[in-house]
């Protein structure tokens, strides 16, 4: 089954944060696709896969000269199609937690996740829009969480995490507008995979009913559903895996 049938045929894809859950199982559908004639992937450690489409290339996100390497070597051959970004961080050993209350703010935690999470993803944006196909349909799809919405925050709570969606979500609506410009099939999307058993969520998914805990080969499914649904109307928008699309 083609999973990227509203691309070109042959499209070339490129996963940032690929040794991440849900990234590694993007990688692994992208790379069975018939459509897809290549999938470069990036992440701090070296990874493997049995796929021939699939080639590997260091990045770190924080760091912008090791970004912009990883963007020059993606489009060495051919501009790229789909490019998916599923880096991010809620915790880190007991050095970054998600806060409960005010008092647990760590100036130096919450700088940590607003770099990864929010100018990571800005940084990815900057050197790999060019790299994208201005022909055709493109698309930059970046893994964002329904908790960066700040009109659903109705529990309060994990402000750094909040923090850093929110400001990904406004990057996500101004890169829709620039892009726009220079490609009217471009669309930039933020998105929710759902409560997904990753080692990010592992700490707190405990009390997740099993049927609202997805693995990360369905929601990654979901969600190139909606990339492959998605049209230049939906540009600059925050979609949940099912869809459906989720207010600022
Ligand atoms: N799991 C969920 O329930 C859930 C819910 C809502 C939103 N999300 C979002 O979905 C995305 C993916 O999460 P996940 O659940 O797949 O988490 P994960 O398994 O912990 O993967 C996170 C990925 O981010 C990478 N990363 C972190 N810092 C990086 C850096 N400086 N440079 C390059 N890569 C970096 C990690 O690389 P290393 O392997 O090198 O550390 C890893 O590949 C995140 O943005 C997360 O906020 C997840």
């Amino acid at each position: 089954m083609a999973l990227l049938s509203s691309f070109r045929s042959h499209a070339r894809a490129a996963v940032i944060g690929a040794s991440g859950g849900i990234g590694r199982a993007f990688v692994e559908l992208l790379a069975a696709d018939a459509n897809v004639r290549s999938v470069s992937v990036f992440s701090r450690s070296c990874l493997n896969w049995d796929s021939e489409k699939v080639n590997w290339h260091s990045i770190d996100v924080t760091d912008e000269s090791s970004v912009a390497v990883a963007a020059e070597w993606a489009s060495r051959d051919s501009l790229l199609d789909l490019v998916i970004v599923a880096t991010g961080i809620l915790h880190r050993e007991d050095q970054i937690l998600p806060e409960r209350s005010l008092r647990e703010i760590d100036p130096r935690a919450m700088a940590e996740v607003l770099t990864i999470n929010a100018i990571g993803p800005v940084m990815v944006a900057k050197h790999f829009l060019p790299a994208l196909s201005k022909d055709n349909k493109s698309v930059l799809a970046v893994l964002s969480a329904r908790v960066g919405s700040i009109s659903d925050n109705r529990l309060g709570g994990w402000m750094s995490y909040r923090m850093s969606k929110a400001a990904l979500n406004m990057s996500v609506r101004t890169l829709a507008i620039e892009q726009a410009r220079l490609n009217p099939a471009s669309v930039v999307l933020a998105l929710h995979p759902g409560t997904v058993d990753t080692a990010l969520s592992k700490p707190f998914t405990e009390r997740v009913d099993s049927s609202r805990l997805f693995s990360p080969a369905v929601s990654a499914g979901k969600l190139l559903k909606v990339i492959d649904d998605s049209s230049p109307d939906c540009s600059g928008g925050l979609y949940a895996y099912d869809g459906s699309r989720i207010e600022f």
